[in-house]
């Protein structure tokens, strides 16, 4: 019972965390771009990692969205935040690698900030297949920066980022997508080179 309770506290800690974090980035900086990420959603929409639900107040009442997470605590958040909001969200517990919807069944895939979380080349396949052909792929990620300053100091706390949080701080989005089936169509570096845009299509 104890244990129980450690669990949902620490996960609802985890959850917390993040909201307070995020919220002076999305203020100073993220806000306006998660905005014009899901603004370009259309149909269909999954949404993985989708976290507390950060993005879900800004889509238009038109699109259907499913998010998934591997953490329950997070899909709780995003639960909690669907309930104030005028939209159609349905949440699943469920990892990208290993996604349990059938091939070619959404319009729209979108991704913020969690290509430096999940096994890229394992992610990707799955969201390509589950991705309609002609439907698209958008991602708002940090990314390696172009600075070589910037990069130095990445490359000594990757390893305690990668350890503490899974996160790799380095990832390279691009390298990745070029193995796959999606053509990139549009891509934007902003924050001092810290964040990419992305745009992409299946063929
Ligand atoms: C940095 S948060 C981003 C959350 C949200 N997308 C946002 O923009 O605020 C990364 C999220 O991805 C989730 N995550 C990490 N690895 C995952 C995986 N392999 N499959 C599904 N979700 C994953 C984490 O639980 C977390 O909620």
């Amino acid at each position: 019972m104890l244990l129980f309770v450690w669990v949902v506290v620490l996960f609802g800690l985890k959850a917390f965390f993040y909201d307070f974090l995020m919220f002076l980035f999305d203020w100073f900086l993220l806000g306006r771009c998660r905005r014009f990420l899901v603004g370009r959603a259309r149909g269909c929409v999954l949404e993985v990692g989708v976290g507390t639900g950060l993005n879900l107040p800004f889509y238009g009442g038109e699109v259907e969205v499913v998010g998934v997470d591997c953490s329950e605590g997070m899909l709780v958040g995003a639960f909690e935040r669907s309930r104030d909001i005028d939209l159609d969200v349905d949440l699943f517990l469920m990892c990208v690698e290993c996604l349990g919807f059938r091939d070619g069944c959404f319009d729209t895939v979108v991704s913020s900030f969690v290509l430096c979380n999940f096994d890229p080349v394992r992610g990707l396949r799955e969201i390509e297949r589950v991705c309609k052909p002609g439907g698209r792929l958008l991602m708002l990620e940090h990314v390696r920066p172009d600075n070589r300053f910037l990069d130095f100091l990445f490359r000594c706390v990757n390893p305690v980022s990668k350890f503490l949080l899974g996160e790799d701080l380095r990832r390279e989005p691009l390298k990745y997508l070029e193995g796959s089936g999606f053509e990139v169509e549009r891509v934007e570096r902003f924050g001092w080179g810290l964040f990419m845009y992305i745009e992409c299509s299946l063929e």
